[in-house]
Formats: C-alpha cells, structure tokens, sequence
C-alpha cells in the first residue's frame, strides 16, 4: 500500500479512474443530490478499491456482469472522511455507486431564495477545493487521480445548471423536471468538479468567453468582465494557446466563500467584484492564468499548493503588467505584501505553516490556509525571473507547462525540472530557504515604484500630520487608495475615521477591497459611524478574505466584540459552512 497524498485514501498501487459518468439528481427540498456515478478505469483490474468519502449515504455498489457487490465504509475521520471499500470481481472494468450527499456537505452551499439577487429561486453552489469533491461524489479525490467526466444533471424546470465542463444539450424530461448534459473531455483534478444551480441568465462576451448570473446583475456583470477577451490574449501571448476551449464565467450569490474559483471552462466569481468600475478584475486574471498553472500543471497534493497559486499569482501580476503597465503591478505586488505579513502574523505560532513545500500529515488543508502559497511563492517565482532573466525565464515557463501539461506533480518534480533547464538558478535565489524554511527569506525581491514609494511615504507620515492633497485625493485609483489604506497605521482615533470618510467617502465605496480595508480600520478604532456599514456587509458577504480581518478587527473593544458576536448569531445561517468555521475561531481567539 502506498498513499501519496496524505490527504486521500487513495492507494497508488490501485488503479486510477480515468473518467467518471455521472447523474445527478438535485433535490432542493431535500437539500440533497441523488447521485450516480460510474467510475472508468479504462482497463479490466479486480481486486480492492478505495475511495473518498465524506459524509455520503451510499446506497449499492454495482459491476456489470455481476450484480451488487461487497462493499464497506471505513471508520470516519475528522478531516479525511471515510474509506469506501469495493472488492472489485476480477476483469472489471468500471464500477458504479448510487448514493446521496448528506445534510452538511461541506462542498455544496444550498440557498435559500432570500439569499439570492432574485429572491424567487433557491440556488446551488460547490466549492470542492481542496478536500470537499469527496462530499459530493464518491471518488479518488486527490489531484494525482485526474479524471475526464461527463454528467446528466436534473433540476427543477425554469432553474439552469452550468458545470466545470462543455455543455453537451439540456432538455424537459417531463413532471416539472428538466436534464443538462455536460463533458470535460480532458482529465482534471477531482477539486475542479463544480456545479451550480439557479436562475441563470448569459451574456456573449467574445466568441470564446461568456458571463452567467441572475437576471438582476448579468448586465452588470457583462460590462465588469466586457475586458476579459483581451486577457486571454495576453495570457497566451505570454503562456501558448489557451488550452480549454471555452473561458465562461459565473457571478454567484455573495455567500460564495472565495474571491474566484478557477474551475476549468467555468470560472466561478464573488458578486464583490462588480466594483461598478472594473477596479476587481485582476481576481479574474487570477482565475484565468490558472487555466496553465494550477488546472494544466497541478499540485500532486495539498503539501504542493504553492506550483498552484505562487505560480498563478506571479502569472496574473505577468498579464496585469502586460495590460495596465509597472505601477500597476507594483500595486498589486505591495497588496500582496500586505497580505503576507498579514498570514505570516497569523501563523507565528505555526512556523510548519510558513513554508512553501509543506508537511500536512493530520491537518486539515483548509487551517493550512493562507497568503503564504501564493505571495511567498509568486516571490520564489518572481526571485528565479530576475536570476534567468525575463525572455529566457519565460522560455522555461513554456517548457515547463509542456512538459507537465494534464500531470500532478510534486515541488521535488519542479526542481529536478528547473535544474535541468535552469542549472544553478533555485541555489542563486537560495530556494531551499524559501521551500523548507519559515518566513521570507530577507533575499526575496522587492517590487518598488515611484507612484509606490511616495504613497507608502504619505501614508507613514500620517501620525506626523501628513495627509494626501485634494489633487491625490481626486485623482487615485482605486489601487493606489487601496494601498494606501493597507499602510496606514492600524490604530486611527475616531477623528481620524472621520477625516479618512470625510475626504474619500469611503462609507459608499463598490470596490469590496476599499470598502472593507476601511471597515476594519473603523472597527479597530471603535468608531461607531462605521457600525451599521460593517453590519450590511457582514450579513451580505461571505467571502473569507474580507470576514477574517472585519472579525478579527472587532476584537479589540468590548462593544465592538458584542457587535461581532451579535451579527454573527444573525448572519452565520447564511454563511457557507467554510466562513462559518473561519468567523468560529476568529471569535474564539478574542479575549475573554
Ligand atoms: N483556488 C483559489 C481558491 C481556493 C484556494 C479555494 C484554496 C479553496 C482552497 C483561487 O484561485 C484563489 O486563489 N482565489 C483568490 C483570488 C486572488 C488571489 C486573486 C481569492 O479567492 O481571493
Ligand atoms: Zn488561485
């Protein structure tokens, strides 16, 4: 036996899936899938078989030629779930299993119509990154299985269903019901399965690229995102042909617990981002430059995250830099510091945590969770650019997708490769330190700019007096404001909130990241103004990244905690079961 993801119980000297068949029934009443799904292995094996699960009723386990056949469900861990075991008959070729997901599915976020834009639908969503796919199909759920699928998905007429995969025709069945079809013809990693259900509408935004939403905000999301096929053109001017066909987006409900999920053909994107002026979408250049890093070339398991997002968020600040020039970039490089320090703060008691190549024996992927991956990372990735040289690195980032292209792979494999090709570089930037060791090495590369350093000299001097003129305060872009906010001191008084709201009217703002980078700074000053903003957002926002620091910022009064605590109680039915847990131990950590 021999388990190489620590995450799954999936036995590498078992064979691998290769494509799964699946039905789904979905049951909104019952807040339940009725699930069918017949596992392909593409040759005749016998023998034992194990597989993910969490959490699943299973009902039969079928081979054809042999009737119903033994199977067993292994004690359940707090993390992993449980061990389906199938004694395979000998020369079988496929296996299928009917069940259905349980009530706390943690990869399925059931809502209710008032959570919705509309109102009059109830919807559907999962988010199967990084261990939850296991909670709604029964199968290999580690990336080193990857799997081609196909799936006949029944909803109640009138609500549409989209997929992480091409449509393959829809049609009534009759008794109010109605069947999608879908195919991803290439073999993917379990955590990219996805599927929504709701009042969809679409909107064309260039041959290849469309936008879905509910009917009140396609429009909406149709003019943020109108920019996107020039993305895909920069993308693969800089990483070779797209390689899934279609580039279709879906705008969710704000519980969506992430900013974006980059499942393939179907980007699934937080409402947060229709900032009403297109300041946003550098997330969907993020999602998108995951299309070659994280979906071609994946992280064999969750101790390899960082191939996934260091290299996503180096490519997108690569596309953002080709599309809106250096200062841009440099921007996003200082947000992206700010969240590092943010991260590497949270876990200075789990200095395991900080490092890139990671050891995740018994912990669960999603505490392991942080900026960590992605900006110390994109900074690894970043440290190799300047030592190869940009033509030349590029080169070897081509090389590199092509060589792993449709593969899983492990840090040890990107070294061996980046050796090969690049002899020397990972010991010039001294990689080791980066892979094995906490924190960030003091060698790593920083991203400075004129429009940067003066608005981190502003921001220093606001204690000194030094605020920004009215031709600075007119003229910034979102970002620069953005930045600005991130590097003002953590502790305002109430005048100062009010000189901030006063001057930038802040209390209005549509982009999610200014708006909620204030939010937590009024909080930490206990500034009371504030109050009934933070509550609207708390109530209506379920994406992680703003609900940990806008939590975490009402820590430190007591009326701000019994603020907290009280919008919390009345929020948390809405929330996805992810950011309730995540808001859980925010709350647990404030003081007594
Ligand atoms: N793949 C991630 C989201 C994710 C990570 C889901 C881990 C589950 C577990 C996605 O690509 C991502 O990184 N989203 C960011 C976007 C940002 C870095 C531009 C987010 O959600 O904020
Ligand atoms: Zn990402």
């Amino acid at each position: 036996m021999h388990r190489p993801d620590p995450h799954s119980y999936y036995d590498a000297a078992q064979p691998k899936a290769r494509r799964l068949r699946l039905k789904l029934g979905v049951d909104f009443s019952a807040k339940r899938i009725e699930g069918e799904v017949v596992l392909e292995f593409g040759k005749a094996f016998g023998g034992p078989l194990d597989l993910d699960t969490k959490g699943l009723d299973i009902h039969t386990v079928q081979v054809p030629g042999h009737g119903p056949i033994a199977w067993e469900l292994g004690e359940a861990d707090a993390v992993l779930g449980q061990r389906l075991r199938i004694e395979v008959p000998q020369d079988s070729q496929e296996v299928a299993i009917t069940y259905a997901t349980g009530v706390d599915a943690m990869a399925l976020q059931w809502l209710e119509p008032e959570q919705t834009e509309g109102k009059v639908a109830p919807y559907l969503f999962s988010q199967c990154q990084q261990i939850h796919a296991r909670t709604m199909v029964p199968c290999q759920d580690t990336p080193v299985a990857r799997i081609a699928y196909q799936a006949e998905v029944t909803v109640p007429e009138g609500l549409t269903a989209v997929m992480s995969a091409g449509p393959a025709g829809d049609e009534s069945i009759g008794n109010g019901r109605h069947v999608y079809r879908f195919s991803m013809p290439q073999p993917i990693p379990s955590y990219l399965m996805a599927l929504a259900v709701g009042r969809l509408e679409s909107r064309e935004l260039s041959p290849r690229a469309r936008v879905w939403a509910e009917p009140e905000t396609v429009a909406s999301a149709a003019w943020e995102f109108a920019g996107v096929e020039d993305m895909i053109l920069k993308a693969e001017a800089l990483f070779g042909a797209y390689p899934w066909d279609r580039y279709d987006m879906l705008v969710l409900p704000p519980s969506f617990p992430y900013g974006g999920m980059e499942n393939p053909r179907m980007t699934f994107l937080t409402p947060t981002l229709l900032a009403g002026d297109r300041s946003l979408v550098d997330v969907v250049a993020h999602e998108l430059a995951h299309s070659w890093t994280g979906n071609l070339v994946t992280n064999a398991s969750m101790e390899h995250f960082w191939l996934n997002e260091g290299f996503t968020v180096w490519a997108e600040r690569r596309i953002l830099r080709t599309l809106h020039g250096d200062d841009a970039a440099a921007l996003g490089w200082a947000m992206g510091q700010k969240a590092l320090e943010d991260s590497l703060a949270r876990f200075k008691n789990e200095p395991h945590l900080t490092v890139l190549r990671m050891h995740l024996e018994g912990i669960d992927p999603d505490d392991a969770f942080s900026s960590i991956p992605y900006e110390k990372g994109a900074r690894l990735v970043a440290a190799l650019e300047q030592e190869a040289g940009e033509e030349r690195f590029l080169r070897f980032i081509r090389d590199y997708m092509d060589a792993f292209r449709f593969t899983s792979i492990t840090t040890e494999q990107f070294c061996a490769f980046a050796e090969a090709k690049l002899p020397g570089a990972l010991e010039a930037v001294n990689a080791k330190a980066y892979l094995n060791q906490p924190g960030l090495p003091d060698t790593a590369p920083e991203f400075r700019s004129g429009q940067l350093d003066a608005l981190t000299k502003l921001a220093e001097s606001w204690t000194a007096g030094g605020r920004p003129s009215s031709e600075q305060i007119a003229g910034w872009k979102p970002a620069e404001l953005q930045v600005y906010l991130q590097k003002l001191p953590r502790q305002l008084t109430q005048a100062d909130c009010a000189w901030l709201d006063g001057h930038f009217h802040l209390m209005g703002r549509g982009n999610h990241e200014i708006l909620v980078e204030w939010l937590t700074l009024a909080a930490a000053a206990d500034y009371e103004p504030a109050f009934p903003r933070i509550r609207e957002v708390l109530l209506r926002v379920g994406r992680m990244k703003y609900l940990r620091p806008l939590y975490g910022a009402m820590g430190g009064s007591p009326r701000t905690r019994a603020l907290a605590r009280e919008i919390f109680a009345a929020a948390s039915p809405g929330y996805h079961g992810l950011s309730r847990r995540v808001v859980q131990s925010v709350l647990d950590a404030y003081p007594a």
